[in-house]
């Protein structure tokens, strides 16, 4: 089995694929990247864990028959894994393959603390190359992402390069966040599966500080790396943003290239939005107006509909700069008319912050906390203007969606909120956002004070709004990028 010429054979390694399995981006990326280059003619098969929380039977999931239990031995640790194999829902047809194994996927959450989490993942990357290899799917490109699933160039430098489906594989290593390495404990060694003579390529000074990180063995064996932002490319080789992986990405630095994540418009336009019951466009802000005057009544906000209304849908975690929040946000909403609805799940100092706010304004904030697909798009559509003051932001996809709802961003100038909003320049009239630069209070503060100074002024607020959802970051583009880097490598 090979592609039509022309067409690659691409094998997608993802541990979140929306709509089966999301905690954040990766899980929209891995979908829109398998759907958008299926539609391309490409042979893309996405490789992702059957979790527990995926309904298979909705799927209409079907056994691959030559892969039913099969046996799988990471050092003392022995699994059966069987494969199944849907069609993505909502993905074009796009082909997804779900990697069962109860002992390691049938957990309470995707990710865990667990002392095993290292295993669940090299456990995936073994399982895709097996399955590849016994249904002789000889994949010209492996595409894996973040550290879950970057031992797959190593092992295509070891035991699996001498297997025939990969002789001629590439491999590329797309890290959407660094800030997550996979760091395990040196004495774990044998769960990686090596033969003896391979270990010599595990990184040695990591062995020897007595840990393994599965992220840098991405960054030193894949043949291309690429980054979710041009200007994140830049930033993981520095000091501040490369979490002590820089000197690896450093020099690897030809290798790496940054490809701005898309968006996939199929399901976030405000044209055709299915979670909302009415749709506007540039032309028809009407709508908008509308949405916002429902959904304030639908999460019990009582400001009146003039005030205007700042949003937020975030993982809240420290990467996200929600702390610059805890003293700004206060002093805003107690200075000048402002209104703020927040959803978000994960670190409880977090929670408690934004719950407290709503408790302290009343009526003015509303918080709900967990993850809410439907929730998500409605304070996209319905807020004028969105919050992202991101410590660091590989991508980030809300600022972009924000752009089309006509919801305007407000960001720290960092990775890809910096490579996707432009600072609006009221004398000109260009730009699409408030882009402020320092990763401090006073800085969001003053990027706050500026969005809400320019909501003042119909005519500069109207302007940055068209002038953010005439913005077109479609996946074509995104797809189009992954494809030549896949192809500069097969011809190199
Ligand atoms: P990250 O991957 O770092 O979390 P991104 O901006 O790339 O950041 O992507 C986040 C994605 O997850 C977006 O699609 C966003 O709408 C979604 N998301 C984040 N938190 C929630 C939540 N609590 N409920 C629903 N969707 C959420
Ligand atoms: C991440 C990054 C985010 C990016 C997403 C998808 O986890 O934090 O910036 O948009 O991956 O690439």
């Amino acid at each position: 089995m090979s592609a039509a010429p022309g067409n690659l054979a691409i094998c997608l390694l993802a541990s979140e694929v929306v709509p089966l399995s999301k905690t954040g981006g990766l899980g929209d990326v891995a979908h829109a990247l398998a759907k958008y280059l299926h539609a391309d003619g490409h042979d893309v098969r996405l490789f992702t864990p059957c979790y527990a929380s995926i309904d298979r039977a909705a799927l209409a999931a079907r056994p691959v028959a030559a892969l039913q239990q099969v046996p799988l031995e990471l050092g003392k640790h022995a699994f059966v894994f069987s494969v199944l194999e849907a069609t993505l829902p909502g993905a074009g047809g796009a082909p997804v393959f779900l990697i069962d194994c109860p002992a390691l996927y049938a957990r309470a959450s995707l990710y865990t603390s667990d002392t095993d989490e290292h295993l669940r993942f090299i456990a995936l990357t073994r399982a895709v190359l097996a399955s590849c290899a016994r249904l002789e799917w000889a994949p010209q490109i492996l595409h894996c992402n973040d550290w879950h699933t970057a031992f797959a160039p190593l092992l295509l430098r070891t035991e699996y390069g001498r297997e025939a489906p990969f002789a001629a594989a590439r491999t590329v290593l797309t890290i959407h966040n660094i800030g997550y390495q996979g760091i395990f404990p040196a004495a774990e060694i044998a769960d990686l599966g090596l033969s003896p003579g391979d270990t010599p390529l595990l990184h040695q000074d990591d062995l020897r500080a007595g840990r393994i990180n599965a992220l840098r063995h991405g960054i030193l064996y894949a043949d291309a790396i690429t980054t979710v932002s041009p200007t994140h490319a830049r930033e993981i080789c520095t000091a501040q943003y490369g979490m002590g992986l820089e000197d690896s990405l450093r020099a690897r630095a030809a290798a790496l290239t940054g490809i701005l994540n898309g968006v996939d418009y199929d399901e976030w336009d405000p044209r055709r939005d299915r979670f909302l019951p009415v749709h506007y466009d540039p032309e028809h802000l009407a709508g908008k107006a509308a949405l916002k005057r429902q959904f304030l009544a639908r999460v019990g906000l009582t400001a009146a509909p003039e005030v205007p209304l700042a949003g937020i849908v975030s993982r809240l975690a420290a990467q996200k700069g929600i702390e610059l929040m805890f003293e700004t946000l206060p002093k805003v909403l107690s200075a000048r008319p402002l209104a703020l609805a927040a959803l978000g799940s994960g670190e409880a100092r977090y929670q408690q912050f934004f719950t407290k706010l709503a408790r302290s304004f009343p009526g003015r904030v509303a918080f709900q906390s967990g993850h809410d697909e439907e929730l998500s798009h409605w304070i996209e559509a319905a807020s004028d203007l969105y919050l992202m003051p991101s410590r660091y932001e590989p991508c980030g996809l809300n600022q972009m969606y924000s752009l089309r709802y006509g919801t305007v961003p407000v960001v720290r100038r960092t990775g890809g909120l910096a490579d996707s909003v432009e600072h609006y320049d009221a004398a000109s009239g260009t730009g699409t956002g408030v882009v402020f630069n320092d990763f401090d209070a006073p800085a969001l503060e003053w990027a706050l004070d500026t969005a809400l100074d320019l909501y003042a002024q119909p005519a500069h607020w109207s302007r940055l709004m068209r002038n953010g959802m005439r913005q077109d970051f479609s996946w074509q583009r995104a797809a189009a990028e992954y494809v030549g880097v896949y192809r500069r490598l097969i011809a190199g």
